[in-house]
């Protein structure tokens, strides 16, 4: 059961759309995982059909009143579980500091989970800035996510999460497995190689190969609370989120095992 976070210190660059297309291609491959919205803005929590409106039923219910994981999460159907947000999580910082129970938290309440949960991985759609919530999810993680939309900005954005990263690594002991993950990549831009080609000399082996490519279906699906495949399979966008799974899975940093197409259906409709 791998943890993953996906986090950048910079809004908009396919954070949420990584979270929901991952776990959704994830699910295909017939597994169900946990999925958290740790973004008190709440846009992974609004593609849910039936979202709970009580900020207690949201992951400030664990922050908050010691709630289980187990308690909160909904099913999300095509998805696995979710712990959906509320804009009351960003009062996790102002009222717990910064001490080391507040910030292991997260992974002891998923230790707790892994133990009776049915899912498999579990994938924290992260905000934008580091925070209480942010560095809860990287303690928590096995390795983390950081998508770059192909633009200066997001590139900067990167770079600050790789200082964060490198800073962090002799607190935590352990080297923080990180990939970097181009997306809205538009091959008509001059600008997508260049940023491509300063990622690469940036970051060099820990830049995925895949990359998500700008597409419509990807911005349209979660208006109509669908993640890529259900909105359009045969998409760009599908594709490429299936590609980035199949690279977690060759590269073995997500070792979820490839199961038969009836294995699949009969998990699926179990
Ligand atoms: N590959 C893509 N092609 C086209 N549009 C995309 C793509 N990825 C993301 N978008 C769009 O870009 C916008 C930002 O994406 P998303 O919400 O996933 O980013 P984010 O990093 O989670 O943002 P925030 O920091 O605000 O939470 C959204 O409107 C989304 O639909
Ligand atoms: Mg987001």
């Amino acid at each position: 059961m791998t943890r993953i976070a996906v986090f950048n210190q910079k809004g908009g660059v396919g954070k949420t759309s990584t979270v929901l297309n991952l776990a959704a291609a994830i699910y295909r491959q017939g597994q169900r995982s946990l999925i958290i919205d740790m973004d008190p803005q709440g846009h992974l929590t609004e593609v849910h059909p039936n979202p709970p409106v009580a900020a207690s039923q949201s992951l400030f219910g664990f922050y908050q009143e010691n709630k289980p994981l187990a308690s909160l999460a909904i099913d999300w159907e095509g998805m696995g579980k979710l712990i959906c947000s509320h804009k009351e999580l960003i009062k996790v910082d102002s009222i717990f500091g910064r001490g080391p129970a507040i910030l292991n938290r997260l992974k002891h309440g998923l230790e707790a989970w892994d133990k009776t949960a049915d899912t498999g991985n579990t994938l924290i759609d992260c905000c934008p800035y580091l925070g209480v919530l942010s560095l809860s999810a990287i303690f928590a993680t096995d390795f983390v996510i950081i998508p770059i939309a192909s633009d200066y900005l997001s590139l900067q954005g990167a770079q600050k999460v790789e200082h964060t990263l490198k800073a962090l690594e002799p607190v935590l002991k352990k080297r923080i497995e990180r990939r970097y993950l181009m997306t809205c990549y538009d091959r008509r831009r001059g600008m997508t190689f260049e940023v491509h080609e300063q990622a690469l000399a940036n970051f060099g082996n820990d830049v995925l190969q895949t990359v998500i490519s700008e597409n419509v279906a990807v911005a349209e699906s979660p208006q109509h609370k669908q993640n890529v495949f259900q909105y359009s399979a045969n998409s760009t966008g599908a594709r490429d989120y299936q590609a980035l799974l199949d690279e977690l899975l060759e590269s073995g940093l997500l070792p979820l095992q490839r199961k038969t197409q009836a294995a699949q259906a009969a998990d699926i409709n179990s």
